[in-house]
């Protein structure tokens, strides 16, 4: 039944026709949305990935041959239709593009016939996301995900021709590769030929980049695959696309400066956005200490107010309790909020401690001036007055409170700050905020391995007026990092990169590496940089990141064509999968977990 292109050729894509082809002929190509009957004619409402175009069958035009296919169309058939544009007589349609227009059938083919759909392929859909993505090739169909997946190319065009304009190469970097210091778990490929060894999937070409910097490609850019075993989120994949670069003979504000262009056109060309430069900058301190975060959104206040000294001698031991311990106490207005009823506030005092709070002190000032509040009985009235006063607190306002060690004031409070925006609906989705995040931390202490870890990875720049506190207070080391945060979301990041081996050395002795182990897991790196290394630095955006962004998603999975969920699997193709008992024979493979799935039994 299902007949050919012999000889058909499609002149235009369904939006591509328009009034300029009135009383022309043409071919089109797609799927059927919809059929109408209406007595004597039939209509169809085609559609491809530019959109949809309405089909007119009238037995005179279309011959009764052709009328009887029109009959049998269903929803998802794929036909091609030869005919003659004309303007629309009756209904026009303003929502559609070739609102004004219809094609009046000559000649149909059906090319191929379709079962009923799971779910109805529409916009904005309601069938949930599991069944989406278990039919995803049906689910892309939909007009919501194609745009996205064409924004998506479109921006990697931009990208690549911003680079190739600014003198980046593009070059590839391996796949099966070494384990990186990324920080999160590799996806490991076990190597047949060296029974018991494996290879890694690269978190990011980190290591690869530095090389050709060594090689003296200097400038290099790759929109490449990075792979990473970590817990999802909703913006989070296992693996997901980075633009890559990296830059030689610069300094921080080099980078910043190709980057602040980058973004501008980029984002100018792709969605109409014009981001005004510079980019605003601020220090990692300044941004912990004003918004708890280090990926800072902007678009709205409510900054956290440290109140430490003000409360230092209260009678409030929650306060004092946490600041003698070394802690702060900080705090939020929730402006207006202040008549929140108690079952809300508790569910506030709930959220925070998801985020390791103890508990979230709360005061609302009443219009008359008076409190009510979690703890104004353990202060004097003239405490809670100067306290107040600090936090800008007027008739109405909700001041949330937390004590605690600096880390889960942040926490909690950049959280919750975040929840009570998008509750009161602060977050504006048509405003860019970008802002760089710079003079991160070099080192960051972890509680579970008791010892110093390197906050981006241990190839990154101190700041040269912090190095000589490197052994003194190596936690009040900063770095030449930054990142790119665009509404609350890290966007990218990157660093100036070490390329003096004394630091390099001393760097590698503070987090814990033995000379041995160093060259053993980055020998290669080490070693390059004995045969004339230049300075250099460089970026990642997370590719998939600034178009969810872009298209306003809320979720990563609607930027990527064929995505996984939350335990890594894909519901389409049920990977990861077991294998044949000779395929693991073979990578001398054997499982000693009972649970494993042994395709053989
Ligand atoms: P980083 O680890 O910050 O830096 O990664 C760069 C950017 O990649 C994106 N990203 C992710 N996107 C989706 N799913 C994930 N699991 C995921 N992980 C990261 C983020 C992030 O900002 N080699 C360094 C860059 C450099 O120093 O040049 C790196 O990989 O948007
Ligand atoms: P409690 O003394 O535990 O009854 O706490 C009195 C008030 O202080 C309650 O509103 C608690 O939620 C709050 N609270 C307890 N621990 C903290 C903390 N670490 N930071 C802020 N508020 C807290």
């Amino acid at each position: 039944m299902a007949e050919s292109m012999k000889g058909l050729h499609r002149s235009h894509r369904c939006t591509e026709v328009s009034s300029s082809n009135i009383g022309r002929q043409v071919t089109v190509m797609g799927w059927v949305q919809k059929r109408r009957n209406l007595g004597s004619l039939i209509f169809i409402d085609l559609r491809d990935r530019s959109g949809l175009l309405q089909i007119v069958f009238d037995e005179p035009k279309v011959g009764s041959e052709g009328f009887a296919k029109a009959e049998s169309l269903r929803s998802e058939f794929v036909i091609a239709v030869t005919g003659t544009v004309e303007k629309r007589t009756a209904a026009v349609n303003e929502n559609l593009k070739t609102g004004d227009i219809e094609v009046i059938a000559e000649s149909i083919r059906i090319l191929s016939e379709s079962e009923t759909p799971p779910f109805p392929i529409e916009e904005n859909s309601q069938t949930k996301e599991d069944m989406r993505l278990r039919y995803r090739y049906l689910d892309l169909r939909r007009p919501d995900i194609q745009r996205n997946l064409m924004m998506k190319s479109k921006v990697a065009m931009l990208l690549r021709n911003f680079m190739a304009q600014e003198g980046f190469l593009e070059i590839e970097t391996p796949i099966l590769t070494k384990s990186t210091p990324e920080g999160a778990r590799d996806y490991l490929v076990p190597s047949r030929v060296h029974p018991g060894t494996f290879y890694a999937l690269p978190q990011s070409p980190q290591l690869f980049k530095q090389l050709l910097m060594c090689s003296g490609y200097d400038r290099y850019f790759q929109i490449a695959r990075c792979f990473r075993d970590e817990d999802l989120r909703a913006d989070r994949q296992p693996e997901f696309t980075q633009a890559d670069m990296e830059l030689s003979f610069v300094d921080v504000d080099d980078v910043i400066d190709v980057n602040e262009r980058l973004l501008q056109y980029v984002f100018r060309e792709a969605i109409g956005v014009e981001v005004p430069l510079p980019i605003p900058r601020m220090s990692w301190q300044e941004a912990m200490d004003r918004y708890g975060s280090d990926k800072p959104d902007t678009r709205f206040g409510m900054e956290l107010t440290d109140v430490s000294e003000t409360v230092k001698g209260c009678g409030f031991g929650v306060f004092t309790g946490a600041l003698e311990q070394g802690g702060s106490v900080r705090g939020i207005n929730a402006k207006g909020q202040g008549a929140m009823p108690r079952k809300k506030i508790d569910k506030l005092v709930e959220f925070a401690k998801g985020y390791g709070a103890k508990g979230l002190a709360y005061l609302a000032v009443n219009e008359d001036g008076s409190y009510k509040s979690s703890f104004a009985k353990f202060m004097t009235e003239e405490e809670l007055k100067t306290l107040v006063e600090q936090m800008q607190g007027e008739p109405g306002d909700l001041l949330l409170f937390a004590a605690d060690k600096n880390k889960i004031v942040w926490d909690v409070l950049g959280a919750l700050r975040l929840e009570l925006a998008r509750e009161l609906g602060l977050m504006d989705k048509n405003q860019y905020n970008f802002l760089w995040v710079t003079e991160f931390p070099l080192l960051e202490w972890s509680e579970e391995e008791n010892r110093f870890m390197a906050m981006h990875h241990p190839f990154t720049m101190p700041m040269e007026e912090d190095w000589d506190k490197i052994d003194s207070d190596p936690g009040a080391v900063r770095a030449k990092a930054y990142d790119i945060v665009l509404n609350g979301t890290e966007l990218g990041g990157g660093s100036v990169r070490i390329h003096q081996d004394d630091i390099q050395e001393k760097m590698l002795e503070v987090l814990g590496f033995t000379k041995e182990r160093a060259y053993e897991q980055f020998g290669f790196l080490l070693n390059a940089f004995k045969y004339g290394v230049p300075p250099h630095a460089g970026l990642a955006y997370g590719l998939d990141r600034m178009v969810m962004l872009m298209m306003q998603c809320d979720s990563i999975r609607d930027v990527i064509a064929f995505p996984k969920v939350k335990d890594a699997s894909c519901l389409m193709t049920d990977a990861p999968g077991a294998v044949e008992k000779e395929q693991l024979e073979e990578l001398s493979l054997s499982f000693h977990r009972k649970d494993f799935i042994d395709v053989n039994h």
